[in-house]
């Protein structure tokens, strides 16, 4: 792999590998081993146009515990504030000596742009409303550490899903890896095609599902909050009752509490939020790892 870009490429044994490669990395990491510093004397640029708090940190993290350099863009103090292109900033990151760009921008497809400028690998951090591609992933970690395998799963992933480029990336990875996913929103918040089930009553499903994945209203992409989503979608305490013994409820952060999820159940015994963001490092040291062997 040069690039992670999608995790449409990926078929089940490459996800499968990733996934086990991170829970590994989990258990080494929780054990206080320390990793190979596989990226030693490498540097790995984060290029972030859009506000990030765990995936950019994360990476940061990920990058220094195999050794790599990192150097972050800050786009409000950077050149780009003055006019320069998007594209001659990407050259110069590149020419100052990063050896693997982590890209986060509001427009679909500038990773893949950015890929193709510079000629280095790049991780998609997020790019518009199309994927996220190691959320995806560390969310598969969570769910196959939690339930020992994500194959039969059932998961309801509610919410804003037009606008979600986590969406975007779950659409593919979890019924790749076997799970039984259905959509549930707003008809106007559902794709017009979807290779997955699609579901307008939460409640109907609520008590069926192995796992309850909440989106965030993503208000800045058009997403609006008001008391009609939050009644019918959001997963309140009384809603949250009704879920199976055993279901879990899972979101990417960051929450908006008392919309898409209730305070209460975010802190309930059943939220693995916390769980996905801790393995956000290791998920993304593999990611890294994988990418830093293939770069010249
Ligand atoms: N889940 C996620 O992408 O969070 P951040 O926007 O904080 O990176």
């Amino acid at each position: 792999m040069k690039s992670l870009l999608s995790v449409r490429g990926l078929g089940r044994s490459d996800l499968e590998a990733l996934v086990t490669g991170a829970s590994a990395m989990r258990d080494a990491l929780d054990r206080g081993d320390l990793a190979e510093r596989t990226l030693a004397g490498r540097c790995v640029a984060n290029l972030f146009f859009e506000p990030s708090t765990r995936t950019r940190l994360s990476f940061d993290l990920a990058a220094q515990r195999l050794g790599a350099n990192v150097v972050t863009l800050n786009p409000a103090t950077a050149s780009t504030a003055k006019g320069e292109s998007l594209r001659d900033t990407v050259l110069t990151v590149s020419a100052i000596g990063a050896d693997i760009l982590v890209v986060r921008h509001d427009e679909v497809g500038v990773p893949q742009a950015v890929a193709d400028w510079t000629g280095r690998p790049v991780i998609n951090a997020g790019d518009g409303v199309a994927e996220h591609p190691t959320q995806a992933l560390l969310d598969a970690v969570t769910l196959q550490r939690h339930f020992g395998g994500v194959g039969g799963l059932r998961i309801a992933v509610v919410g804003d899903v037009t606008h979600s480029r986590v969406a975007g990336s779950l659409i593919h990875a979890l019924p790749t890896l076997g799970a039984q996913l259905t959509l549930v929103g707003p008809k106007a918040w559902m794709p017009e095609d979807s290779p997955v089930e699609i579901i307008t009553d939460l409640d109907s499903v609520v008590g069926e599902m192995d796992v309850i994945y909440l989106l965030r209203v993503q208000t800045e992409r058009g997403g609006v909050i008001d008391d009609e989503y939050v009644a019918r979608f959001g997963l309140h305490e009384i809603r949250a009752a009704r879920m199976r013994p055993g279901a879990m409820v899972m979101h990417a952060g960051p929450m908006n509490r008392g919309v898409e999820i209730a305070e209460e159940v975010a802190e309930s015994p059943r939220a693995l939020v916390t769980e996905q963001v801790r393995n956000g490092v290791p998920t993304r040291m593999v990611v890294l790892d994988l990418l830093g062997r293939g770069a010249t």
